[in-house]
């Protein structure tokens, strides 16, 4: 944490103004985000328990934050995609942006949190919403989709699971795929006796405690470009992977193509 930063927390703990500063900044992060969702999308925002499910916190930027992922990931693909699918959707904040950008194409968007689907089926208009069971396979005919992508998804599952999930995508898609995993920065969570692990076999799943409403088998999972390309491979072919290409430099972009 900077400097300043941790002076400012310091400050906040010993004069006892810290609830204060947090009570000033999430009503700040609700107007902001009442009003932009009101602006851009004519909806209300999800309820906080469901962003934070998903961000691990609540944060004035979770629209913004949305629209970025979605300009970052069309500019890795070529042409326009007509049938996309958002693969782990949760409350829809990247699907919502993908469609404002692709007015012509047809969404689908998939989860395995009821809750979330309910929500977004409920308030997000310009996709269809299906919630999926923890394992595939999913209700999509073969090759449904010239477009597929899961931000932060693959980022926590476990190892077969990722296989499973990845041949199921393969299945579905008649395109491309955009699938993020954590950036090298985020290895510095993997504890420094197992790092050399790590780098050896190239995946890595640490369990970390669970997250409410969400299964227990959603963990933390750090994987090589080298381990993408030679499993992942085994899939699709790997066109690139882009080093911190989503989410404002938070997670690399894998760009697959179903062969
Ligand atoms: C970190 S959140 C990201 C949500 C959304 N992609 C976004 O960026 O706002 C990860 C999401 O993956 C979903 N998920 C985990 N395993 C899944 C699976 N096997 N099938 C579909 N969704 C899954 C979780 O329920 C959660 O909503």
């Amino acid at each position: 944490m900077p400097i300043a930063s941790r002076a400012f927390a310091s400050f906040k703990y010993r004069t006892g103004t810290e609830p204060l500063f947090e009570r000033a900044r999430d009503s700040y992060t609700k107007y902001r985000q009442l009003f932009e969702a009101r602006q851009l999308y004519g909806l209300t925002p999800p309820p906080r328990h469901l962003q934070e499910r998903i961000l691990n916190g609540y944060f004035p930027q979770y629209f913004s934050s949305g629209r970025q992922i979605a300009k970052e990931i069309l500019s890795l693909v070529p042409g326009t995609p007509r049938r996309v699918l958002d693969f782990g959707c949760g409350s829809g904040r990247v699907t919502i942006a993908v469609s404002k950008s692709l007015p012509n194409a047809s969404i689908c968007a998939t989860d395995i949190d009821a809750e979330a689907i309910d929500w977004c089926r409920e308030h997000i208009t310009c996709a269809e919403f299906d919630a999926n069971s923890h394992y595939p396979p999913t209700r999509y005919s073969s090759g449904s989709f010239d477009l597929i992508y899961a931000v932060s998804v693959f980022t926590h599952l476990p190892e077969k699971m990722q296989h499973d999930w990845l041949a199921e995508l393969a299945r579905i898609s008649c395109g491309r795929l955009v699938l993020s995993i954590h950036s090298r920065h985020h290895y510095q969570h993997i504890p420094p006796a197992d790092v050399d692990k790590f780098l050896e076999r190239g995946f890595y799943y640490l369990e970390c405690g669970t997250t409410d409403g969400l299964p227990d088998f959603y963990q933390s999972t750090f994987q090589t470009h080298d381990y993408i390309r030679s499993e992942w491979g085994k899939h699709f072919e790997i066109e690139d992977i882009k080093e911190r290409a989503l989410g404002w430099k938070n997670h690399d972009a894998v760009i697959c193509r179903v062969r």
